[in-house]
């Protein structure tokens, strides 16, 4: 009886191997670009509390209305949510641990996040986040330096065309206030909304900005706007933010309409934005978030971070072609007799004690099989091993890729000499 062959969940994708080792060599960047600002890793549940989410990113909010993967512990009956997000879990662990008490901290994760979202190109419902999260610092010099090292990775990566958009959120009470007016323009204008916006009205009046339909775009263009509530310390630090970034030459946009959809943030928002992505064109995107460690339980502590989307930077970079080939391994090792079969196992392990990565053929067969086996693993050198060749101690060396004209195609070598003369060529042939 034939099985009916189960599929991965619709928004959730299988990396396969040629991709993955683009991902990892895209995290090498990213973990050494990480350690240059001296950030450091930490690593959360991917499920937690549901309430964490509630508190953290607001109930009003798309996220926690309709995009969470939310389940009861079939066990003890706990409210579990799989992480949408980061900055929730960063900031319960911080101070679960207490590692903000004594000096600022910067920190950061890599990992998968669940949306219950539309899938689409750049949307997915697993999608992997790498967070940045500072705490402790309340100028505007941490959102500056935060903002800086997204320019820099662009840059360290080669990518082109990604802007940064800026906004200022104020404080809740300058928010309060534009809030109030915002909805009494809104009510005044009452026939012109559309059903989101009239839910949103009373509950979430500043994401009913954030819509994407036409027919609200004049309206939300001549609403009150964020900015005129501000007061002078929230328009110090927007500026101070400003005065950083253009010391830096990092340009800019100030989008009154950036108002993120998490609600903890205050004061400095920002996205960074391409348009090469189609409607997905968000790559990353944060801001500060002052209030949330003293919401969540802990002592007040100031705070700033971001997260960019890994699928649609690595979609990015494949787009601008700047991912390079895969690395193929060094060598390949076949063998065929009994003795040859024996000696192949500890010549694989010799070369791996000089550094070399090595596939060791396993599953027998011809040696013109193995052979074709060996050119199709990308390797650069194949490494024969015959029983005639056992017996003598010696292996034949067989280049694959050739990089230089005048190395012999194919030489005998004694097995002691096999990872020096290895290395030499790969010397030789780096310098060619
Ligand atoms: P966010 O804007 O919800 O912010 O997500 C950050 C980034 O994650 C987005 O700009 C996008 O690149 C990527 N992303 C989000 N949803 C999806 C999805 N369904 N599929 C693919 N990529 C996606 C946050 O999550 C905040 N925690 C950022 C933050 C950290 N703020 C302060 N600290």
């Amino acid at each position: 009886m034939s099985q009916k062959v189960l599929q991965a969940i619709r928004g959730m994708n299988d990396i396969l191997p040629e991709e993955a080792e683009q991902w990892e060599n895209f995290e090498e960047v990213i973990r050494s670009w990480l350690r240059s600002y001296g950030y450091r890793p930490v690593r959360m549940p991917i499920v937690e509390p549901t309430p964490l989410f509630k508190r953290a990113i607001g109930e009003v909010t798309d996220i926690v209305e309709k995009e969470m993967y939310s389940f009861e512990d079939s066990l003890n009956g706990e409210a579990l949510t799989l992480r949408p997000e980061g900055t929730a879990g960063c900031v319960r662990a911080v101070i679960q641990h207490g590692l903000a008490n004594q000096q600022p901290q910067r920190l950061y994760y890599l990992g998968p996040m669940f949306r219950h979202e539309r899938p689409q190109k750049g949307r997915y419902r697993q999608f992997h986040q790498v967070g940045i999260e500072s705490f402790g610092f309340a100028g505007p010099d941490i959102d500056a330096e935060q903002i800086l090292m997204g320019a820099r990775l662009w840059d360290d990566l080669g990518l082109e065309g990604i802007r940064l958009q800026l906004n200022s959120l104020g404080q809740p009470d300058e928010r309060a206030r534009h809030r109030a007016d915002l909805i009494a323009y809104f009510e005044a204008h009452a026939e012109q909304l559309d059903e989101d916006a009239k839910r949103r009205l009373h509950t979430n009046p500043l994401r009913i900005l954030d819509t994407k339909n036409p027919d609200m775009q004049e309206l939300c263009a001549q609403a009150p706007k964020l900015i005129d509530y501000l007061g002078e310390a929230s328009l110090a630090h927007f500026e101070g933010v400003q005065q950083i970034l253009k010391d830096a030459g990092v340009p800019f946009t100030i989008n009154p309409r950036l108002v993120r959809g998490l609600d903890y943030y205050n004061l400095t928002v920002f996205e960074w934005v391409t348009e090469q992505l189609g409607a997905q064109g968000t790559v990353c995107a944060g801001g500060r978030y002052d209030s949330l460690v003293e919401q969540l339980g802990g002592k007040a502590t100031p705070a700033c971070g971001f997260a960019m989307g890994v699928e649609r930077l690595v979609a990015l970079l494949q787009d601008q072609n700047l991912m390079g080939q895969p690395t193929g391994v060094d060598v390949y090792v076949v063998h065929q007799g009994e003795q040859a079969g024996r000696l192949a196992p500890r010549v694989a392990e010799g070369l791996r004690d000089a550094g070399m990565s090595v596939v060791l053929h396993c599953g027998g067969g011809s040696f013109k099989s193995q052979m074709k086996k060996a050119d199709g693993s990308g390797a650069a050198y194949a490494v024969i091993i015959g029983d005639d060749e056992a017996a003598a101690g010696e292996v034949t060396l067989k280049v694959l890729r050739s990089v230089g004209e005048e190395k012999p195609e194919q030489l005998r070598v004694k097995v002691d000499d096999l990872a020096q003369t290895l290395m030499d060529s790969i010397i030789d042939w780096d310098e060619e």
